[in-house]
């Protein structure tokens, strides 16, 4: 059974502006689940009808088995929440904090747990500080163990590392992973396709309230990854040669580069018959690359298609 089941989850907001269109989404316990998006795809609000904060129009979500609306606090209890917004009391101390959120969920107290959570934020040595005293990275890794406060078995990180700098980028990565490996499922949102290549296992690609796409994100980079092999000419050239209009060439650096794009999963790359007819036409070339496609290329033609 899926840890979050998602089922025809459609949400329009007063005023009539529909942010969600029918999601269905099965979320496996133990993943690492990037759902992908550009700004106002509704990411935040998908997030927020699962956490309670935002009410469903239509459609059904349990979280571990517990319906989110019948069962709402049991529901609830499974998840952590790392909100978009930076959201603490300034003027309290990060171990009061994370106490405090704790006891909110009707969870006895458990400083040992609490502890280890500190530790493996590296806020240990902070736990008596004020938050307003801390740096921005560590606010946020406040409001992580925040919401790791009630030992949640699910956590969602709304946009994670939205402006945050590289080092903080690569060490929230690492602790997603740590916590991963403790067992806690993952859903982050983001608006990084570097953040979601690197991180997931799977990505569900989410595009004017639509989820256009989920796959493994190997099989997505292999599905729809296209290879480009580009030759770098011994003489510019002004067209692209007559008679091979059946292959998909452009010319690019001033026709300096003749760059062909094929698809990496055909049975044939047509290489060689490419080679072959460039040779009878006297074009010769000094140096070849290829390069596949990133997860980039993958989510802009997706999202331009979903759009067109
Ligand atoms: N409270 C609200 N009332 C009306 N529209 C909203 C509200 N919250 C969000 N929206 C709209 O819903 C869309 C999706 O927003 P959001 O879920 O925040 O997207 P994302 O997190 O992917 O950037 C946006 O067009 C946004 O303007
Ligand atoms: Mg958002």
């Amino acid at each position: 059974m899926p840890i979050i089941s998602i089922e025809g989850l459609s949400k329009t907001y007063a005023g009539g502006f529909q942010a969600l269109k029918s999601i269905d989404l099965a979320i496996e316990k133990g993943e690492i689940f990037a759902l992908l998006g550009p700004n106002g795809a509704g990411k935040t609000t998908l997030i927020g009808i699962i956490c309670g904060l935002v009410r469903m129009t239509a459609g059904r979500v349990t979280a571990d088995g517990h319906d989110i609306q019948k069962d709402f606090r049991a529901a609830r209890a499974k998840i952590g929440l790392v909100p978009q917004e930076i959201s603490t009391d300034a003027f309290e101390t990060v171990w009061d904090t994370v106490k405090f959120s704790r006891g909110l969920f009707g969870k006895a107290p458990n400083p040992a747990y609490l502890e280890k959570v500190l530790k493996d934020l590296s806020l240990w040595d902070k736990k008596d500080a004020k938050i307003q005293t801390l740096s921005g990275g560590m606010k946020r890794r406040v409001m992580i163990a925040k919401a790791l406060s009630h030992e949640p078995t699910i956590l969602f990180l709304d946009e994670p590392t939205a402006g945050v700098d590289v080092e903080l980028r690569r060490d929230m990565w690492e602790m997603v992973r740590g916590l991963r490996a403790n067992g806690v499922t993952i859903i982050l949102t983001t608006h990084y396709i570097e953040e979601a290549e690197e991180m997931a296992d799977r990505i569900g690609v989410i595009s004017q309230g639509e989820l256009i796409l989920v796959e493994d994100k190997q099989v997505l980079m292999r599905k729809l990854g296209k290879k480009q092999l580009t030759l770098h000419l011994q003489e510019p050239l002004a067209t692209v040669p007559a008679g091979l209009e059946d292959y998909q060439l452009a010319l690019a650096n001033d026709g300096a580069d003749l760059v062909y794009s094929f698809d990496a999963q055909a049975e044939s790359t047509g290489i060689a018959e490419l080679m072959k007819r460039l040779a009878e036409r006297g074009i010769d070339f000094k140096d070849l690359q290829t390069q596949e496609s990133s997860l980039e290329d993958i989510f802009v033609s997706l999202v331009r298609g979903a759009r067109a």
